[in-house]
């Protein structure tokens, strides 16, 4: 079977190259020239574990083409996976569809024998519906150019595995006959005993941004935990552990912090409560707007407690950052709050020096007047206070020593909650954590 996937980004990408290895041809339409001439040569423009390995691989043995014409793609295949990105619109909470218009508008036209439209990007709920009938108007073939909403739960860093070994499938679906192309299509990963969940258009766009605004909710639920676990000397970290054995809670995304950011939960939140309040039940999602501003806090807080540590001006302070991707195994800086806070404290007069592991580069595209060191010691050199923002494993295993000998002051605060701060503190540092003893 041949299939083509529209929009080569992060989402795209990783689906073109994951259904090569299922043993599909793929034919990859991207418009931006210097993304698709890299993926063609089989490379990838962003840091996901294993995708160049995977994409190089199917590039190689011919599975994986890629274009930037339409027409071609609706001759390839009849099967078409929309894949563009959904991001928050300029001056407005809501999601700027325009992209995922713009391919179905650009590919309807070139429909002229049966075809099925599978849209994975995440939409705001009524999308589908909208770009069904959409699709129909514009396809030479009429209805016979169906839509389908396979929503996509991917999280990077685990974006291949995600992929082909997803928690579940959802197919939002309008007829028993793409039903069974899709099923069809999926047959290798559903025969390992994936749940499969068949339902309508609006339910299938909704349990996408439900999941992530789920997971948004638990890591402000904690967050805001942790500030009370500060006022009242208590241990969230012990707090959470004890929480979460209570199987109907979970341990998972319990980790207080300086709170979550990306290309996904910040902005499919937001968009969440703005589709709620066209729809006239924007009371429903009020929550949310405070699942937000928790988040948002987090970093004016560890702001603030890094200014008290420094001793109430940053004006004169060095500060190391350790961190600067939104999460590890990610060079994605979208939304980062490690980077949020390295950009306050600079603004506010302090010399910042940061370093990750995988995100110096894309950090430096974003705010290039942040300093930028090759490795974690070199952030810390000559620093007053060190920020550990991004949990790569490297952070948890440096040699507390080294690092003393770089430092002005030995001053710690993980933003993680994830140091071994007895350690830090035996060696004479003052190692604060959130909401922790
Ligand atoms: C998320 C969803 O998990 C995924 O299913 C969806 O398809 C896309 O959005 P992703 O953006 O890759 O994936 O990141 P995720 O692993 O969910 O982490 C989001 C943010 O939350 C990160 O900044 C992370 O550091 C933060 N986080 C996560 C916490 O602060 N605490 C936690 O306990 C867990």
């Amino acid at each position: 079977m041949k299939i083509t996937v529209i929009g080569c980004g992060y989402l795209g990408a990783t689906h073109a190259a994951c259904m090569a290895e299922l043993g599909y041809d793929v034919l990859g339409v991207e418009v931006d020239d210097r993304k698709r001439e890299l993926l063609a040569a089989g490379q990838v423009p962003i840091y996901e574990p294993g995708l160049e390995e995977l994409l190089a691989k199917h590039v190689a043995s011919g599975k994986l083409r890629f274009t930037d014409s339409m027409e071609e793609a609706a001759a390839f295949a009849e099967l078409h996976f929309v894949c563009v990105g959904t991001p928050q619109l300029p001056g407005s909470m809501g999601a700027d569809v325009s992209y995922v218009e713009a391919a179905v508008t650009s590919l309807a036209p070139h429909l002229t024998r049966p075809a099925y439209v599978v849209g994975k990007s995440t939409v705001p709920v009524g999308t589908a519906a909208r770009m069904s009938a959409l699709l129909a108007e514009v396809a030479p073939v009429g209805a016979e150019a169906e839509l389908v909403w396979n929503p996509e739960f991917l999280r990077e860093g685990f974006a291949v595995k995600d992929t082909l070994e997803p928690d579940r499938i959802v197919l939002g679906v309008a007829s028993e006959r793409s039903e069974k192309v899709l099923r069809d299509f999926y047959a290798p990963i559903l025969a390992t005993g994936t749940p499969l969940v068949v339902t309508d258009y609006a339910t299938a766009e909704l349990v996408k941004v439900s999941a992530n605004a789920f997971l948004a909710t638990k890591i402000s639920f904690i967050n805001a935990v942790s500030e009370v676990c500060e006022a009242s000397g208590a241990d969230v970290v012990d707090l959470a552990d004890a929480i979460g054995h209570d199987a109907r809670i979970g341990r998972r995304f319990l980790n207080a912090g300086i709170g979550f950011g990306g290309g996904c939960l910040p902005k499919d939140i937001r968009a969440f409560v703005h589709r709620a309040g066209e729809l006239g039940v924007e009371d429903a999602m009020t929550f949310l707007r405070q699942v937000d501003d928790i988040n948002q806090r987090q970093r004016q807080r560890v702001a603030q407690v890094a200014t008290a540590m420094v001793g109430g001006s940053v004006s004169r302070a060095r500060i190391g950052v350790w961190g600067a991707a939104f999460k590890p195994d990610s060079d994605d800086v979208r939304d980062s709050p490690a980077l949020d806070i390295a950009g306050r404290l600079h603004l506010r007069g302090a010399t910042v020096t940061v370093y990750d592991p995988k995100a110096n580069g894309t950090a430096r595209d974003r705010f290039p007047t942040l300093e930028y060191a090759d490795s974690a010691v070199e952030a810390a050199r000559d620093a007053d206070l060190v920020l550990h923002l991004t949990e790569w494993p490297e952070f948890r295993s440096v040699d507390i020593a080294e690092v003393s000998a770089a430092v002005r002051r030995k001053q710690i605060l993980d933003g993680r909650n994830l140091l071994d701060l007895p350690a830090w503190r035996e060696a004479g540092w003052t190692a604060r954590g959130l909401g922790r003893r």
